[in-house]
């Protein structure tokens, strides 16, 4: 569809360009430092977890159903962090490990094991010659880069608005056996906030890989961030595997980075009894026991996931209000353009934003020089390529609402001004 600015006439384009610049140039005068690049918990979410760090003291006892929390052992982690977490997944603790505080770490371990070791017996993949990763695009730049770092080939492939393009996956996957492993983020996607639908659920428990060691790296780190409403539901993905009677198919992982604090939590995988295993086996040469005394605090403070459920109700009274002004600075300002789309989620920390063809990066760029940091254009993407340099990645959960208003400001002016750029550049 033709943007308002393609469809003026030369006298009215020129006319709104410069009036354009010259909001442009009032904007720059102010030397606005404003930051809406971070997915991070503002300094108020982090605050709701204060009181865990009273939890704990020289006089506590701090052992958990029979394991010292101030010792080794329990390699898998504490009972009581691994019956929360496998709550909150819907597994059976038995599968869960919780390790350490960071799931992209533990993502990065189930990579290197399977590039070092090799999955299920097979050859490791760094001796298996060319290994491909499937990315569903946009996506979390961090996953690719896990994958870039062992010279794994990202592919990207589209997202749609109930997940990935299963027929894409599925051609690449049964088809192709160089591709060992897709990135998931199956709840409140990083960037476009999907929850994958039911069926694309089931799709992704239904494929035959061509590859016995394919692993669907699923990364449910949204999973009871809603912010909206009930929020989304997301299958689990355990249970569509047992209806597709599939078995060593699946790793997923989860944390309380953005429940608690980020990079002090604890972070875990679950995955069939004999993943499990080998991956125990993997841990074991790692390390000899994961932090426990954080895990302690956590399932004193959390308890269980009615715990986890009343604490999340507390960020999403701090998350919403920040997406209803997103929502409302991009619809009073651009909505009635055609410029640009974006989405609309009830979880997660990301608004997805659509901008004209080839206006990405001049946009960042222009936002840059206006005072407002935003995600790098592209880096959503493989390798940090956005194909059409249409996508931005918007993280409003950090700023105040001053700044985050201040900031929106900010980012529809320069949407508006890169937009009748390239519309007059057409001409
Ligand atoms: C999809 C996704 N997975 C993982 C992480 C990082 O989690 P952790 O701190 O547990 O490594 C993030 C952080 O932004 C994320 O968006």
């Amino acid at each position: 569809m033709a943007s308002a600015y393609q469809k003026m006439t030369d006298a009215e384009l020129d006319a709104a360009l410069a009036d354009l610049e010259r909001q442009a140039d009032e904007l720059r005068a102010l030397n606005l430092k404003l930051d809406m690049a971070r997915g991070k918990p503002s300094p108020e979410q982090t605050a709701l977890s204060k009181p865990m760090l009273d939890l704990l003291t020289s006089e506590s006892d701090l052992s958990d159903q029979g394991v010292d929390a101030d010792n080794y052992g329990a390699p898998d982690g504490l009972p009581s962090a691994r019956a929360l977490a496998a709550e909150l997944l819907g597994v059976d603790a038995a599968n869960v490990s919780v390790m350490g505080s960071s799931s992209l770490n533990l993502m990065y371990e189930c990579v290197l094991h399977g590039y070092i070791h090799g999955i299920a017996g097979e050859k490791p993949w760094c001796q298996q010659g060319e290994v491909k990763f499937l990315c569903p695009a946009p996506g979390y730049d961090r996953h690719f880069t896990v994958t870039e770092s062992f010279g794994i080939q990202n592919v990207p492939v589209p997202m749609r608005e109930d997940g990935p393009d299963m027929d894409v996956v599925r051609e690449y996957v049964e088809k192709d056996a160089t591709v060992k492993g897709i990135w998931c983020v199956p709840k409140y996607a990083n960037p476009t906030g999907v929850t994958y639908s039911d069926e694309v659920v089931r799709a992704f428990a239904a494929l035959k890989p061509a590859a016995p060691d394919f692993r669907i790296f699923w990364d449910n780190a949204y999973a009871v961030h809603t912010f909206e409403g009930e929020g989304d539901e997301l299958m689990n993905i355990f249970d569509a595997l047992a209806e597709a009677g599939a078995e060593n198919r699946v790793y997923e992982f989860a944390s309380t980075a953005k429940v608690t604090f980020p990079s002090s939590g604890m972070a875990w995988v679950t995955a069939s009894p004999a993943d499990m295993a080998e991956l125990r086996g993997a841990f074991a040469a790692m390390r000899v026991s994961p932090e426990k005394i954080s895990q302690l605090a956590h399932v004193r403070f959390l308890k269980d996931a009615a715990g986890v459920a009343e604490h999340m109700k507390k960020h999403a009274a701090l998350v919403a209000p920040r997406f209803a002004l997103v929502e409302k600075k991009l619809t009073d300002g651009l909505a009635d353009l055609d410029v640009a789309t974006w989405t609309h989620p009830k979880g997660g920390y990301f608004v997805s934003f659509e901008g004209p063809e080839g206006s990405a990066k001049a946009i960042v760029a222009l936002a840059k020089e206006l005072g407002v940091t935003l995600t790098p254009a592209g880096a959503p993407w493989p390798y940090g390529r956005d194909p059409r340099d249409t996508n931005i990645r918007i993280a409003p959960t950090y700023p105040s609402l001053d700044e985050l208003g201040q900031a929106l400001d900010v980012f529809v002016v320069a949407v508006k001004l890169v937009s009748a750029r390239l519309a007059k550049a057409e001409r």
